[in-house]
Order: structure tokens, then sequence, then C-alpha cells
């Protein structure tokens, strides 16, 4: 069950009240229109993530996807969506300071229609978490695996083995939750420590390759549909897309080769009922038969 009505928009309140024990919030990436409008009415959240970079622009991090490209994927996903809950990406650099996030928040929300922004970081971000949310920016926060601090490609490492990591984890979530986040993704962390944070908390965890204990699921919808290489371990496929695609583009190459596409069905042909009627001219004009088209 979505977290509102059929019909009616998730809002900002429903996630962040979302109690314990109704069922989680499903939440799904989303870069373009079409995506947008085909997850929208099933999705609590739709997030507009940095993950872009690597799954449409073919980037190895995300660690340079920039400010304009999420503006312009998040207007394409925001107003292609009349339900479920829109949330961007603020890529890295675009937060340093309270005065350049508050300037790069604004903008994204502004510009794109977006109910809010996504940061990574926990406690050393929270100040700047408080000034967006003291300014009235809807935050969500994100702790565990954080991509746009990773330097090397694939050197993403689940979080929380060590007792060390597992404080920080708890101290992160604390003062994100204190700094007025409406929820908080969890990235890539050991399933004990995920389900105790998302049990500690009081807003809701939406975890992705943490615990079916959080209040919630994310997942890149490109990964969940087949669409990508080599998904993350975490990533249940529903669908292989990539493989229906591909024998498409076979078929279609086939029968452009040999002259079967485009068939009778697929070209105009010329219908004289429905040209523009000419002048009547002295001489009797002859009627032709001719094909619909
Ligand atoms: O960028 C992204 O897609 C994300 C999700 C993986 C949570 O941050």
């Amino acid at each position: 069950m979505s977290a509102e009505p059929a019909g009616a928009r998730v809002t900002i309140e429903s996630i962040k009240g979302r109690e314990a024990a109704e069922p989680p919030l499903v939440c799904l990436t989303a870069y373009s229109a079409y995506i947008a409008r085909l997850l929208d009415e099933h999705v609590d959240i739709l997030l507009v993530g940095d993950s872009l970079g690597m799954v449409l622009y073919g980037m190895e991090s995300t660690r340079d996807v920039t400010l304009e490209m999420m503006i312009a994927h998040a207007c394409a996903v925001a107003q292609n969506s009349k339900h479920a809950l829109t949330v961007v990406d603020m890529p890295r650099g675009t937060y340093e300071t309270s005065g350049s996030a508050l300037a790069n928040a604004r903008r994204l929300v502004c510009e794109t229609g977006c109910a809010g922004v996504k940061l990574e970081g926990g406690s050393v971000r929270a100040d700047i978490v408080k000034h967006l949310v003291d300014n009235g920016i809807n935050v969500m926060g994100h702790i565990g695996i954080l991509p746009q601090s990773v330097q090397t490609p694939g050197g993403y490492k689940v979080v929380g083995k060590h007792p060390d990591e597992r404080s920080a984890l708890l101290e992160d979530a604390a003062a994100l939750e204190k700094a007025g986040v409406f929820s908080i993704v969890i990235e890539g962390v050991i399933e004990p420590v995920a389900r105790e944070i998302s049990q500690a908390a009081s807003v809701p965890l939406i975890g992705i390759g943490a615990s079916p204990h959080c209040q919630g699921q994310i997942l890149v919808a490109e990964d969940m549909l087949g669409l990508t290489q080599n998904p993350p371990r975490f990533t249940k496929q529903y669908a292989r897309l990539d493989d229906v695609l591909r024998q498409a583009v076979i078929d279609f190459a086939e029968d452009v080769r040999a002259r079967r596409f485009p068939s009778a069905e697929h070209v105009y042909h010329a219908n004289i009922e429905q040209l523009p009627r000419r002048k009547q001219t002295t001489q009797p004009q002859h009627k032709k038969s001719a094909a619909n088209g």
C-alpha cells in the first residue's frame, strides 16, 4: 500500500510519520520522463539519483555529475510524476558550505519542482542539513557507503563490521535526525547494524544493500529491470530487459537488411480521396482507386 490514498500525492509529512508497523516505503530511482511515468503510481518516492552519471552517461562514478545534469533530469521526472514524492540528489561539490548548499538546493527544488533534496554524509554534514531545513528545504540524508566519497571505481566497501563503524553510523543517523531530515538512505551496511539503526531512528530509514527491517527499500530502477551490466549483489532483478531490447534491435537490423521493413502497413500510400480538393476544371477528372494512407 502506498503512503497515500490512490490519486493523492505522497507528502513529506506522510513519509516522515511512517510507522514501523506500516508496509515499507517503495522507492526507485528515475532519471527520465518515460521511467517516471512508468513507476509513478506504484512507488512512494522517486529519487533522481546521481547514479545517473554511471547508468545514463557511462561515467566511472558519480563524482563528476554536475548540478546542471541533475536539474535537467529532475525536471523531466518531477513534471511527469503525479503521485510519488520526488527527491533529487545534490551532486558532489555543491554542498561544501552552508551558503553554497542553500543556493544550490534552492535551484534544485525551485527549477525542477522536486519536493526535496538528498545529500551524502552524517554528523559532518549535520550543520549544513540544519541550515537547509531551517530555510525550508526538505532534506533526505544518506549514510553508509557514500559513493561521492569513493575515489576508486568499484571501491565500494560494506560498512558496519567494525565496532567503531557501528558507533559512527548510529551517531550519523542521530545527528541527521536532530538536524531535521525527513528520512535517511542507508547504503551498504551489514544487516544487524542497519536493523539497529532503523529501530533506533524516529525517521524512516530507506535501505539499499542494508536490511529488510528498514522502513523502506530503494533500488536503481535500471538495475532492477535488468538494463545494466553487473548490478550490485544486493540488487534483485525483476526483469531482463537488456535481453529483450537486444533481440528487438537484432530483429530490426535483419528486417531492414532483408527489405522486410518497412512493409505495406508502415508506409504512407497516396490516397487521392484524402488529398486537398482541386478547383473544379472544365475537364472531368477521372477517379483513381488508391490504397489507404
Ligand atoms: O544515486 C542514487 O541512485 C542513490 C541511490 C542508490 C540511493 O543515491
